[in-house]
């Protein structure tokens, strides 16, 4: 099954090498090293090619109906997420910054370009969330996640997670993912593999830094009340952050801000 929707992705993979062929000819000089500025987002939707909605059926056989997932379960949602955030991880699984074999098999042979415009496609995509599952955590675990989140602990040097992901923690465009509609599963895991270094994002890595700086506890918390939110708004990212970022972040522009 998979192996067939495979296929269906290289005939594309082609076709996004023959274009970064000819833009080489048309503009000759080295190649920008840094994929995820806003300029390469800015005028998204003439890079999206005609019939996308079904090379892209693979990914939707994990990542649920149009990549919304569901409700319960590991596999994240991807639409409408930040056009940049998506391509970013999607080079860190093609390049080995994350890990999930299954999906690193299907995008091992696509291009920069090619990731683009699938990361494009499913940001384009504005679907609402369903309701959020009931709290899992005691009243005292949910507090100490909500704090965490809002505040952070400056004793403790852990700034507070809205600082980047935004006062609705839907995230920040183009390359700062929200917090809201994923999996409490999801969540207590990427921050786990953040902690170990399975995870990586393009240097420097803002987010294992704090995630170093959490507990087990402190991740659990911060998971469980997370997961209860709902999502305002769709989840769309917001255009900029109120104030400068607490650290740099790879792959972002300066000041989370487009
Ligand atoms: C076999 C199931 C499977 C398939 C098929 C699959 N994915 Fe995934 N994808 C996953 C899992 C599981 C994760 C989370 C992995 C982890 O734990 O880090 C993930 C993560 C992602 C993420 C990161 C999401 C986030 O919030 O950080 C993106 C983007 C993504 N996938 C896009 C795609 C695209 C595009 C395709 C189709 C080319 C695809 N996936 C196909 C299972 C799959
Ligand atoms: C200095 C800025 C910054 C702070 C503070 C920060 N984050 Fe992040 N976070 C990021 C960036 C940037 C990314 C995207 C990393 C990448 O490209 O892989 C991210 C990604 C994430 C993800 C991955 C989402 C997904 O869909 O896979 C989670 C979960 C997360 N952060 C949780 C938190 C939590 C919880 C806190 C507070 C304890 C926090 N972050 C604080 C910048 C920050």
């Amino acid at each position: 099954m998979i192996d067939s929707l495979r296929t269906r992705l290289r005939p594309l993979a082609l076709w996004g090498a023959a274009l970064a062929c000819s833009a080489a000819a048309a503009a000759p000089g080295p190649a920008d090293p840094v994929p995820a500025t806003s300029a390469a987002f800015a005028a998204p939707a003439a890079t999206v090619p005609a019939g996308m909605a079904s090379r892209v059926l693979a990914c939707t056989t994990c990542h649920g109906k149009e990549g919304r997932a569901t409700a319960e379960g590991y596999f994240p949602r991807i639409a409408g997420k930040p056009a940049g955030y998506l391509h970013n991880q999607l080079l860190n699984f093609r390049d080995g910054r994350r890990s999930y074999p299954q999906m690193g098999y299907l995008i091992e042979h696509l291009t920069d370009d090619y990731l683009r415009e699938m990361a494009v496609h499913f940001a384009a995509l504005d679907l609402p969330y369903p309701p959020p599952p009931a709290p899992q955590g005691t009243p005292a675990q949910l507090e100490q996640g909500r704090a965490l989140v809002q505040q952070g602990d400056a004793a403790r040097k852990i700034p507070a997670c809205v600082q980047c992901h935004g006062t609705t923690m839907t995230g920040v465009a183009p390359s700062i993912p929200g917090l809201l509609g994923l999996p409490r599963d999801y969540l207590n895991s990427q921050l786990g593999a953040w902690k170990t270094g399975q995870r990586k994002a393009q240097s420097p890595d803002c987010m294992a830094d704090v995630a170093r700086q959490l507990t087990p506890e402190d991740v659990s918390a911060v998971s469980a009340w997370l997961a209860a939110q709902p999502v305002p708004g769709n989840g769309k990212p917001v255009a900029s952050l109120p104030a400068a970022m607490p650290a740099r972040c790879g792959g972002v522009a300066e000041g989370g801000r487009p």
